[in-house]
């Protein structure tokens, strides 16, 4: 039977069974720390979208836990964790997950994976990574960890599910199936770059795949028996975790419980809402939770946004705040803005209120989540970004659906006074400076949401809750 509703209001509600946690700004917000945290007094936690071009760090008493498809719920042992049927999953990169955290002792027994996830395979990275080389000056930036053309496969309905992996007649003809137009792609894209390379007396780039470019032998990683018999030795140590998550969640629901849904990517790397072509090829903004977890809307009670109190961006693509400069740089540093995933430099600027309020919107936020207030420490002033000037003067109240808009356009600040005193230690809002205090404040009034939780470093510890915590749970 359906559950009862529970009234409650739209912000700050004392209860919410469905929660969805996403990234507000270009990813990297510190939606790992947030998951964690709410885990505490939820009962499942779901990753809806994305692969392994996430990375989500937790601190706990100094102690670094960082997950690429793993929930960020992980580390509490009497949680369900669930990777849902919109994540695409590199089943090597899970084990080679679930096997670290075994070694830290981290019980995984409560882990489970969606039958519907589709994996990506040896030839989907392989394939990321020539794409990227074939675009060059114009490339994305990806994690090249194989998720575009995963996704792209799962579209094409070419894509190997993780049920699959548990039946080898099947699975051999999938991968047949899938390998063939693969093979034919990779050997187009080598015989190009080796004929370009020729032209220009090049040597091997770095950072290519090993491709045939030497020789016409094939790639063993292509091998279909091979590649086989490999991922039916996945499947029989993930079979104890394949589950109808879907049926989870709701049974979860049903019964009152808690599911926090959680989000990788952010919004402004949405496929669709985000800044085409640089983004991602999933949707990692809230209305996606119900796709790739398999609820209906009106599971979802509430969205949380998380945003950093300045903003960052890992790859190419526009970013109209960003800084080149030395605030930038003490983003950085001070930040530790470096990707969890690829280890790149993450391109830092100000806070972009014009983009957050499109996210709040888009995402029909109920709140949000600021982190990393304590590294805007000694910054005087602080500037965010109020609207955008076109090259032809023309301004931009609201985020600009015209990418060469996005492109050129350059942002108009409101200056804010800054902070000189260390924030880490303050766990109320009342220990915060009174120019931290009006700047969470500008930016709620701006964007038209109360914010919920502020981040003063990167231990799970280190948080301000403004107002009440939240009673997840159904009474
Ligand atoms: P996610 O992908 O959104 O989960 O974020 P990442 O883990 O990739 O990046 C966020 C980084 O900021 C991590 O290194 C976190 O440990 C760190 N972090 C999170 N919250 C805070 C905070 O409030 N202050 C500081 N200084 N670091 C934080
Ligand atoms: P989390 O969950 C930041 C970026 C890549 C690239 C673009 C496309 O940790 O916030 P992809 O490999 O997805 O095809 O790359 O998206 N990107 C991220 N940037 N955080 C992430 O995840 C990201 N996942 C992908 O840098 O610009
Ligand atoms: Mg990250």
């Amino acid at each position: 039977m359906r559950r009862a509703r529970r009234g409650r209001s739209r912000h700050n509600a004392p209860v919410m069974p469905g929660l969805v946690i996403v990234g507000a700004q270009w990813g990297d917000e510190g939606k790992g720390k947030i998951v964690d945290l709410l885990a505490d007094s939820s009962d499942v936690i779901v990753r809806f979208q994305g692969g392994n071009n996430a990375g989500h760090t937790i601190v706990r008493d100094g102690e670094k836990f960082k997950f690429h498809l793993i929930p960020s719920g992980i580390l509490h042992a009497d949680k369900v964790c669930v990777i849902g049927n919109g994540v695409v999953l590199d089943p090597a990169i899970l084990l080679g997950e679930i096997d670290g955290l075994r070694r830290r002792g981290v019980d995984v027994a409560n882990l489970k994976i969606s039958a519907n996830a589709h994996l990506i395979m040896p030839y989907h990275v392989l394939l990321d990574t020539a794409g990227e080389v074939k675009l060059g000056k114009l490339s994305i930036g990806t994690t090249r960890r194989g998720i575009g053309p995963c996704y792209a496969d799962k579209a094409l309905r070419l894509g190997i599910r993780v049920q699959d992996l548990l039946d080898e007649k099947i699975l051999r003809t999938k991968i047949r199936a899938a390998l063939e137009p693969k093979q034919q792609a990779l050997r187009e894209l080598s015989v190009r770059r080796r004929k370009m390379r020729k032209e220009a007396g090049e040597g091997a780039e770095r950072g290519e795949p090993a491709d045939q470019s030497a020789d016409d032998t094939p790639d063993p990683r292509l091998d279909l028996h091979t590649m086989t018999e490999e991922h039916v030795s996945f499947g029989h140590r993930l079979e104890p975790h394949i589950a109808d998550t879907a049926r989870l969640c709701w049974d979860a629901l049903d019964a009152g419980q808690t599911v926090v849904f959680e989000g990788a990517q952010a919004t402004l790397l949405d496929l669709d809402h985000g800044t085409y072509p640089f983004v991602t090829s999933s949707n990692p903004i809230a209305g996606a939770a119900t796709i790739g977890a398999g609820v209906g809307p009106t599971d979802i009670d509430e969205v949380w946004g998380v945003a950093k109190a300045y903003a960052t961006r890992v790859g190419a693509g526009p970013f109209p705040t960003e800084l080149e400069d030395d605030v930038g740089r003490q983003m950085l540093e001070r930040g530790q803005e470096y990707g969890t995933t690829t280890g790149r430099e993450r391109r830092c600027g100000w806070l972009d209120l014009v983009a957050l309020r499109y996210a709040v919107r888009l995402n029909g936020m109920t709140a949000l989540t600021i982190t990393k207030l304590d590294v805007l420490k000694g910054i005087d002033p602080l500037r965010v970004a109020v609207r955008y000037r076109s090259k032809e003067g023309a301004i931009f109240d609201s985020f600009p659906y015209h990418q060469s808009i996005l492109h050129s356009a350059e942002p108009e600040y409101e200056e804010l006074p800054g902070f000189d005193v260390d924030v880490e230690g303050a766990r109320s809002e009342a220990e915060l400076p009174p120019q931290a205090r009006a700047y969470l404040s500008y930016i709620s009034e701006f964007v038209g949401v109360p914010i919920r939780l502020v981040g003063v470093g990167p231990d799970r510890e280190q948080v301000v809750w403004i107002g009440d915590e939240p009673r997840l749970q159904a009474a």
